[in-house]
């Protein structure tokens, strides 16, 4: 395995790649890699040529300092399990190497980045889409990679290759939890024992929503209440759970098709996102 830092180096491995007709799987990360990470590099080793992983603490992406002075850093540690799972070439480029002096220039898909997540961490989703397109155009993928934890920025990526034109296949790949439920996510990391069982209660409420719709419930905001109830602990503070329309992620009036279950809560002062998806039957 490689790695690289500059863009001028990564650009000098993709032309030779490119030249000898590879295909190119693509995992862009934060690092701090955990075993959804590693499924995503995976299945990039068995489906691609030549596997990329980024590592690249995104700053234009977190809208608090703090959040962004406390993400995990944990590069020694990432190498290794990148090798491990399958990677070829890492790029780990500075933050001057990504936003030289003088830059300027944003990508942002409008109307998906409005809710949710968007609403709750603004200019989060300019932040992503302006450095996945920008790693995009450098990596040149022939497959990218992304986990579906991250429901929303999965759907707001897709649109964004859809609207400019990436020629780039997007997967998005299922979560993998802990076995009380909770998603991986680098986050949890900050969690205390006790916060991270309590966690499992947000996959808990999604899972009693899902369980209420095949039911037949169809009446969103039946199904929203009894999951409310379900995160029971004062330590949980829910910040938002709904049932969205898959394409639109707008909230559904009534359950007739597949629909999304969202839910983010803080813990802890640690803030965690889940979803499931569900077809009314
Ligand atoms: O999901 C992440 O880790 C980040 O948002 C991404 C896609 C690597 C962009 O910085």
């Amino acid at each position: 395995m490689k790695t690289v830092r500059s863009v001028a180096a990564l650009r000098s491995e993709i032309r030779n790649a490119k030249r000898r007709g590879k295909t190119i799987g693509f995992v862009p990360t934060m690092g701090a890699l955990h075993a959804g990470h590693l499924k995503l590099i995976q299945t990039a080793r068995r489906r691609n040529d030549l596997v990329v992983v980024s590592l690249f603490v995104n700053p234009i992406q977190f809208n608090n300092p703090k959040d962004l002075k406390s993400y995990p850093r944990t590069g020694q540690r990432d190498r290794i399990l990148a090798r491990a799972a399958g990677a070829d070439l890492l790029f780990i480029p500075s933050v001057r190497a990504l936003y030289p002096d003088g830059f300027q220039t944003f990508v942002e898909v409008t109307r998906l980045s409005k809710r949710w997540e968007g609403a709750a961490r603004p200019g989060h989703f300019q932040g992503v889409a302006t450095v996945v397109a920008k790693l995009f155009n450098l990596v040149q993928p022939t497959e990218a990679y992304f986990g579906r934890k991250d429901a929303q920025q999965a759907r707001l990526v897709r649109q964004m290759v859809l609207d400019l034109n990436f020629p780039v296949r997007v997967r998005a790949l299922g979560t993998v939890r802990e076995s009380g439920g909770l998603a991986l996510s680098s986050r949890n990391r900050r969690l205390s024992p006790g916060g991270r069982r309590l966690a499992g209660q947000l996959h808990a409420a999604l899972q009693e929503g899902r369980g209420l719709i095949k039911w037949g419930f169809r009446r969103p905001e039946r199904v929203i209440a009894r999951m409310r109830r379900r995160v029971s602990s004062k330590r949980i503070r829910i910040e938002y759970l709904a049932i969205v329309d898959p394409g639109t992620l707008e909230p559904v009036r009534r359950i007739t098709g597949p629909v999304w279950l969202l839910g983010a809560v803080r813990i802890e002062g640690v803030r965690l996102i889940d979803n499931l998806t569900c077809s009314a039957p």
